[in-house]
């Protein structure tokens, strides 16, 4: 018998969860000779393993639309099916610049993660005294409206409250995100960047279940996995998104990283792969079945994303790497 019998903990590992620190019994599409997992993170809604996200999307030189699906075209290639978006990207444009580039057919074969509440005084807010979050209803279900207008499609795959709003009143909130969820034009909600305590608030007004919480874990921010923000989503079952999943390129470039790009190098030699890809891989290999958001804007790079689902990680080369990251043994 379990100790508690709350519903919602996940005693069991799920089906879709990895057996080892390889790889995973979760299902997999094959791309052009490349096998990607799938996570499922509800009945309706399945995303890939790698995700690309669209932050910088609008910082390329080239925004035309035949390039943009070029790199869609290029994540496709590897199984890559999930594209992370916010309303705020590019100074709100970002969303706009998807959706000149989305073909009927090139939307069906992608899942469209969105997000909302960040207001800054620049494009469609210009006007705002300050900066501020919002989850109000009227500002959630406007900016629904907003991206499926901008990206020009009829539902978002995921949407997620992009930061925890210390103004919120969480019956507001909770029953908005269902009322998206309801009206269809949301497949499933989540959240971002919030603590275990905000996710709890969150969820008790709520009858849909959030599916996952978007926050920064890397080498260069591991944090998470000793704050408890990891060990609560992996209790939960629910697979967290990390984002900035090699520091933004701090992780090539900082001095003080030297000896952890020393060592990421050496394993990228022995399995042929670049060190950014070891780096990612450190993230897949961790039993709470994270999914790495990956941001480059360079198509060879983009090209070369899925790599990481092949690196090998064990127990020992998990801590080695860590190490380096935290700059000490373990105690
Ligand atoms: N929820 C949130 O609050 C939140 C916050 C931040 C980001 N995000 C999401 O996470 C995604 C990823 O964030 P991110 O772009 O910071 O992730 P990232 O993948 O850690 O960093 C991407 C940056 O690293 C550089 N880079 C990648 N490979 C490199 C290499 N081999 N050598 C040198 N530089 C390299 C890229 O430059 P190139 O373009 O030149 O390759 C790019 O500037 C975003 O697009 C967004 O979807 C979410």
């Amino acid at each position: 018998m379990p100790l508690h019998h709350t519903p919602e903990f996940n005693f069991e590992r799920p089906d879709s969860s990895p057996k080892n620190l390889f790889g995973s019994a979760e299902k997999k599409i094959a791309a052009e000779g490349m096998s990607m997992d799938r996570v499922k993170l509800n009945d309706t809604l399945e995303l890939s393993r790698l995700v690309y996200g669209m932050w910088r999307l609008g910082d390329d030189a080239d925004t035309s639309a035949g390039h943009i699906q070029n790199k869609i075209g290029a994540c496709l290639d590897q199984g890559i099916t999930t594209m992370d978006q916010a309303d705020i990207y590019g100074g709100y444009e970002a969303e706009e610049i998807l959706g000149n580039a989305l073909t009927p057919e090139l939307r069906n074969r992608i899942e469209i993660v969105t997000k909302c509440d960040i207001v800054a005084p620049v494009g469609r807010y210009a006007d705002a005294k300050v900066k501020h979050y919002d989850t109000s209803r009227a500002h959630i279900l406007a900016s629904v409206e907003h991206s499926l207008r901008l990206m020009k499609i009829d539902h978002i795959d995921l949407l997620l409250i992009h930061r925890p709003d210390p103004f919120m009143d969480h019956f507001e909130t909770g029953s908005a995100l269902d009322e998206v969820v309801a009206s269809g034009k949301v497949r499933a909600v989540g959240v971002s960047n919030f603590r275990p305590w905000d996710w709890d608030l969150l969820q008790s007004a709520m009858t849909t279940k959030l599916v996952t919480n978007q926050i920064e874990i890397s080498l260069l921010h591991h944090a998470p996995f000793t704050n408890g923000d990891i060990a609560f989503h992996q209790m939960h079952g629910q697979p967290p998104m990390a984002w900035s999943p090699l520091g933004g390129g701090a992780l090539f470039q900082d001095e003080s990283l030297a000896s952890l790009r020393t060592a990421l190098t050496a394993i990228a030699q022995e399995q042929d792969v670049d060190m950014g890809a070891v780096a990612v891989a450190w993230l897949l290999a961790h039993p709470a079945r994270i999914l790495p958001v990956l941001g480059t804007n360079n198509l060879d790079r983009i090209k070369r994303i899925g790599d990481a689902a092949q690196v090998q990680i064990d127990r020992e080369t998990w801590f080695d790497l860590y190490t380096h990251a935290l700059g000490r043994e373990v105690a």
